[in-house]
């Protein structure tokens, strides 16, 4: 086994203004979806999702998620990105300078059809357009696999599935897989399992892992991820999250308690602490919510008069 105490790099993809907020009952302003992003912009992440180009029909809290993305300044090394589940929405990311999208698609031929209305393989003809059409413009297309252990509606998913779904992503141009554990049931065992198939038909470098917290094993989940080489996390400020097709799941690991791990452990993140926290402090002013990061609250009971 590797040396886990380490000064190596992770990086760390937020996804709380796109993963966070299209699970809330009540959509947040243009507003204070910008100050969230602004916020975040100054803990030093580099990689930001700030919301899909979906129908508005589906997911009303990300409507006018390319609105928000000409807001942003471009003079920025931040990755800014949105999510485009076919060429329309694509059209949409790149009419306001997007240079980076996000296409999803399942390891569940059931929540592919719940989530995007089509099967998986249907989900690839979308994409090949799409992805035509980013490569002429020079856009970076990332590809997510959801229910990479479980599915709301299937059960249990072979981990040979998720890896054969994920080469497809990888053979059609996607330059970083991100493995959505959907609905947070998985324990490190299954993951492990999940890696093992992937590795056999793609490099660890491209993989990322995508773990929602429903019952609480994110965490040892991403420590078993680590072991096996994995250095691309997704995670979400304050925990904010869930699909709006995935009844129940719970938010992401929160950025917070991702920071705790990797630096505690000796991974570098380039996030500062003190902005990291003020950016927790303030969506959770936003939303009226508590905080369900177990660093955020120590941290707060330590910092606090
Ligand atoms: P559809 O109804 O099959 O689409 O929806 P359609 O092609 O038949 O078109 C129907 C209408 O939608 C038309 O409008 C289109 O123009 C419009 P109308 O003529 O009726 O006025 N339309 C669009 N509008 C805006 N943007 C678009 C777009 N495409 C068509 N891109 C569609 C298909 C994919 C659009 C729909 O199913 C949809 O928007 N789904 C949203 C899915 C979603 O956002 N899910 C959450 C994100 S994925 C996730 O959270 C998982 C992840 O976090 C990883 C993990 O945790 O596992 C990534
Ligand atoms: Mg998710």
């Amino acid at each position: 086994m590797s040396d886990l105490r380490t000064n190596e790099f992770v990086k760390i993809v937020e996804v709380g203004p796109r993963d966070g907020l299209q699970n809330e009952k009540t959509p947040l302003t243009l507003n204070d979806r910008k100050n969230l992003i602004l916020d975040l912009v100054k803990t030093g992440l580099k990689n930001i999702e700030v919301g899909s180009c979906v129908s508005a029909k589906w997911v009303p809290q990300m409507a006018h998620s390319d609105e928000l993305f000409a807001q942003l300044s471009k003079d920025t090394d931040v990755s800014f990105s949105l999510l485009a589940p076919n060429l329309k929405g694509f059209e949409s990311a790149l009419a306001v300078g997007c240079k980076e999208v996000a296409v999803f698609t399942a390891a569940s031929e059931s929540f592919t059809q719940k989530n995007i209305n089509c099967s998986i393989d249907e989900s690839f003809e979308k994409f090949t357009d799409l992805m035509s059409t980013a490569k002429a413009h020079g856009v970076k297309v990332r590809g997510y696999v959801s229910c990479m252990v479980d599915c709301p509606y299937e059960g249990a998913i072979a981990p040979k599935k998720v890896a054969i779904v994920s080469k497809r992503l990888l053979d059609l141009g996607c330059y970083e897989i991100s493995l959505g554990e959907t609905i947070g049931t998985a324990t490190p065992d299954r993951v492990k399992a999940v890696w093992d198939a992937c590795f056999a038909e793609m490099d660890v470098s491209v993989l990322a892992g995508h773990f929602h917290n429903t019952y609480g094993m994110a965490i040892a989940n991403i420590y078993q991820s680590l072991q096996q080489g994995i250095r691309i996390f997704d995670s979400s400020i304050a925990g904010l999250g869930g699909c709006p097709y995935a009844k129940g799941a719970s938010g992401n690991i929160s950025t917070e308690d991702l920071y705790y791990l990797l630096s505690k452990m000796g991974y570098k993140t380039g996030i500062d602490l003190s902005a990291l926290m003020q950016a927790s402090h303030n969506v959770g002013q936003v939303l009226e919510r508590h905080n369900p990061s177990n660093y955020a609250n120590a941290y707060w009971q330590q910092h606090s008069a």
